[in-house]
């Protein structure tokens, strides 16, 4: 399993669960630091560092019999690596497009005819659609936490005032975890 955006919010919780699940989980990250917190805090099995490490080579390298499931953060280059590294049946869940989403012009995928010859499926999932299944979601993952089988990391902010500041830190990635920012009155 290979996820983008891995040293997220929502990455780390993906591989966390996806470990827990019994899949041998890769994260991309950008740095040495987000790296090391994937593979030593997390127990992921292998990170690549996506701004220091060539995707190409290292996708290819931790994933010598193709990906089966690629959780998708991030879009562009990185889905682009990712459908070129497909097993047979392979799924890919479109989570969000971090990469994409200050471009003048959205980077679609070129490499999507590996759905077809990999017979592999690319899906769209938002949260909200699972609302009715939040509450089991928040027992199970309390006790996760709980057991110490799910780590949570939050980088917290404080005042409104300084909301430009710490909305830019998702694009820049200067920040571990999940982004707060508190407001207070
Ligand atoms: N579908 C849904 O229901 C749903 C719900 C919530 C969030 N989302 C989406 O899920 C994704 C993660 O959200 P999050 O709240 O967990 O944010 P996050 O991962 O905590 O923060 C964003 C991270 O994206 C990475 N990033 C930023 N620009 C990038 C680029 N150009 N290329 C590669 N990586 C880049 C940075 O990490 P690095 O330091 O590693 O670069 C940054 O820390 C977002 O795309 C968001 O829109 C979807």
């Amino acid at each position: 399993m290979l996820v983008s955006g891995a040293a997220g919010a929502v990455g780390s919780v993906v591989g966390q669960i996806a470990k827990i699940k019994g899949c041998k989980v890769i994260g991309i990250a950008g740095g040495k630091d987000k790296c090391d917190y994937l593979l030593n805090e997390l127990g992921f099995d292998a990170a690549i560092d996506y701004k220091n490490e060539s995707l190409r080579k290292e996708i290819k390298r931790n994933c010598p019999d193709g990906i089966d499931v690629y959780f998708d953060n991030v879009g562009g280059q990185t889905l682009d690596h990712a459908l070129a590294n497909l097993r047979i049946n392979a799924r890919i869940v479109i989570c969000g497009a971090i990469s994409q989403y200050n471009s003048q012009q959205v980077e679609g995928p070129k490499n999507y005819l590996s759905l077809l010859v990999n017979r592999a499926s690319m899906k769209g999932m938002v949260i909200f659609d699972y609302e009715p299944q939040y509450e089991q979601a928040r027992a199970q993952m309390s006790k996760w936490i709980k057991d110490g089988k799910l780590k949570t990391k939050e980088d917290v902010y404080e005042g409104i005032d300084n909301f430009y500041e710490v909305f830019l830190k998702l694009f820049s990635g200067d920040k571990l975890g999940k982004l707060i920012l508190k407001i207070i009155k």
